[in-house]
């Protein structure tokens, strides 16, 4: 029997290269070897945005991200979180036995506490068990996510075991992050500092449907600094970030040439930028014009998410009522 994988993403905008090298490429690639279950983490998005201005537009934008990116719903479980009611059933459950201090140690919600401090709701709090129920519905062992997430899995590794411990069962097996390179990937943002994120600005983020004027631009803009002063010396996280973008989407000679010239002190960032930002258009431009071609497939797309949410409801329900009986709801 395949193992089973189960991934998301929150729908509050468009996927940048951070999603997609992060998460979505594995979704491809798995989907042939695994029972996969991707969905698009609505439920999630309320957490920092709860009057959302066109949600059902933000979750298109995903569903027919996943689509162009080369994600088959022949083969793959595609649907809205929200459309399967099951997964906020096992989170209620779920959140019977998670505690206070688990949940406030979350680094995501200390981020969350700092960035969105004049509403720190209860849906922050409990946002590792809403995603633990997400996982644990169709009992996956492995979900392919970024580095940023693995906190969220050691947790949902915690709930469902407490569950199995407490009701006396084996019904939630383990799950791990998952990436095909060894290690889970952090990309990062074009600002300087830290990871690609909606959150950290539009000029930070490289959108999958940016087109090749909006990623000139970008890439332009990109934080470096004066230049190397020293040969082989270190390089500072801006230019380290610039060179760990190049080193994902430029084939391998293009990324030593320029560390070489660095390492030389006779890099031109101007140079450096464009063949980074010429790369970036070649990687993007097949995934671009298939979310334009999507986009106006209405039918296609409501048949995709009904079929997926049929699904997805079949495996969910028979988690659930494992569940119901375990816990000892009885009907009369
Ligand atoms: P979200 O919507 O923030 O991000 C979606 C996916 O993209 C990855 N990602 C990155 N990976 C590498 N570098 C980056 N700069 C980068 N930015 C984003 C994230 O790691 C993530 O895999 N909690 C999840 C959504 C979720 C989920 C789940 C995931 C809800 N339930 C159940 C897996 C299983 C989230 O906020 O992702």
């Amino acid at each position: 029997m395949k193992e089973t994988v189960v991934s998301g993403i929150r729908p509050t905008g468009k996927l940048h290269l951070g999603n997609y090298f992060g998460a979505v490429k594995n979704f491809v690639k798995m989907q042939y070897d695994y029972n996969c279950y991707f969905f698009i983490a609505d439920l999630h998005s309320l957490t920092t945005h709860p009057t959302p201005g066109d949600l059902h537009g933000y979750v298109k934008h995903v569903l027919v991200e996943y689509l162009a990116c080369g994600i088959n719903p022949e083969e793959t479980t595609i649907y809205v979180q929200s459309d399967v009611p099951e997964v906020a059933e096992l989170y209620l459950y779920l959140n019977m036995n998670a505690y206070l201090g688990e949940l406030e140690r979350s680094a995501s919600f200390k981020d969350k506490i700092r960035s969105q401090s004049d509403n720190v709701n209860a849906g922050l709090l409990t946002y590792p068990t809403l995603m633990a129920a997400d996982i644990l519905i169709h009992k996956a062992t492995k979900v392919p996510v970024g580095k940023d997430q693995e906190q969220h899995l050691e947790m949902t590794r915690t709930f469902g075991n407490r569950f199995n411990r407490l009701y006396n069962t084996d019904l939630f097996p383990e799950s791990f992050a998952f990436n095909y390179s060894e290690n889970l990937v952090k990309v990062p943002g074009l600002d300087g500092k830290g990871k690609m994120s909606k959150s950290s600005g539009e000029g930070s983020c490289i959108y999958l449907a940016d087109s090749p004027e909006v990623i000139r631009k970008k890439v332009s803009r990109a934080v470096t600094d004066g230049g190397p002063t020293a040969e082989n010396q270190p390089k500072p996280e801006a230019i380290q970030n610039l060179f760990d973008l190049m080193k994902i989407v430029s084939p391998a000679d293009t990324m030593a040439h320029f560390d070489a010239l660095y390492n030389k002190c006779e890099i031109r960032y101007g140079d450096f930028k464009k063949q980074l930002a010429e790369d970036m258009i070649i990687f993007n431009s097949p995934i671009r014009e298939k979310i334009e071609e999507l986009s106006k497939d209405t039918s296609y797309l409501r048949q995709v998410a009904k079929h997926g949410a049929l699904k997805a409801r079949e495996s969910a329900q028979k988690t659930i009522k494992e569940a119901r009986e375990l816990i000892g709801f009885k009907s009369f």
